[in-house]
């Protein structure tokens, strides 16, 4: 499976001017990568995703945006369509990132309805699952992780799911520096694919990607994601340094050759 690498700006690149600086960085630090079999993905906040699929057009690089509304149009103030994305370059979508949980209260419910819009408007949705600390202390990590799934895939048709990417983002590694061993990672990998497995059987199970995502940057990327069974990561607050998020994907790359 080829793996997949995405930036999460989040709420960053203020003007345009450093909009503008991100996008010349990138272009050149990637020139410099020997070679790409990786997926890179960059989402950007909402007003700056055309430009950015209009300045990405290097192979095997994409554009997401961060959050979408369930509706396609209509009176819903302040808030952004899978069409409208879709239509000015979007490839994928972030679903229910811990940010958006905390901030928004966006609970299974909401993030099945947006889940349910992005397929139908043939976005691939990137639906970020994950324990908190308390739930973790307490044992609670399967359980919490399966039940996030339930939720998000309520009334999804089955053949859509081969297209859904989850993200397995423990809240409490989201922003701090701190991250899971290796083989929490992988414990949390083989509960989403046994109970895809169980729910769809192995042949559409076995086609959705799960990365990791939570403090991942170049230093730590061998112990997130060189499992071959891992396919890819989720990167915040690296990706706003181009020449840290391409050390990434050169190690993944290089992982791969
Ligand atoms: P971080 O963010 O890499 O800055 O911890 C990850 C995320 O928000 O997806």
């Amino acid at each position: 499976m080829q793996k997949l690498v995405v930036g999460n700006l989040k709420m960053n690149l203020l003007t345009i001017a450093e909009r503008d600086c991100y996008l010349e960085a990138f272009q050149r630090d990637f020139e410099k990568l020997s070679k790409n079999s990786v997926e890179i993905v960059l989402c950007p906040p909402f007003v700056h995703l055309e430009k950015f699929a209009e300045k990405l057009k290097m192979k095997n690089v994409f554009v997401g945006a961060q959050n979408i509304f369930w509706e396609d149009r209509g009176s819903y103030t302040g808030e952004v369509s899978s069409l409208m994305v879709k239509n000015v370059g979007s490839k994928y979508v972030i679903l229910g990132h811990s940010e958006r949980r905390k901030y928004f209260a966006e609970n299974g419910e909401v993030v099945n309805a947006k889940l349910k819009a992005a397929l139908q408007d043939n976005l691939i949705p990137i639906v970020c699952v994950g324990e908190s600390q308390i739930e973790r202390n307490d044992g609670e990590t399967a359980k919490v992780i399966v039940q996030q799934i339930d939720q998000r895939l309520k009334d999804v048709p089955i053949s859509k799911i081969s297209e859904i990417v989850f993200a397995y983002e423990p809240i409490w590694a989201v922003g701090s520096d701190v991250i899971p061993t290796g083989d929490n990672i992988l414990e949390v990998k083989i509960t989403i694919r046994k109970m895809l497995v169980e729910k769809y059987g192995s042949s559409l199970a076995e086609k959705v990607k799960i990365l990791y995502g939570g403090s991942v940057n170049s230093k730590n990327i061998n112990q997130v994601c060189l499992d071959p069974q891992m396919d890819g990561v989720l990167v915040g607050r690296e990706s706003l340094i181009p020449n840290e998020f391409l050390k990434i994907v050169e190690i993944l790359n290089n992982h791969i050759a």
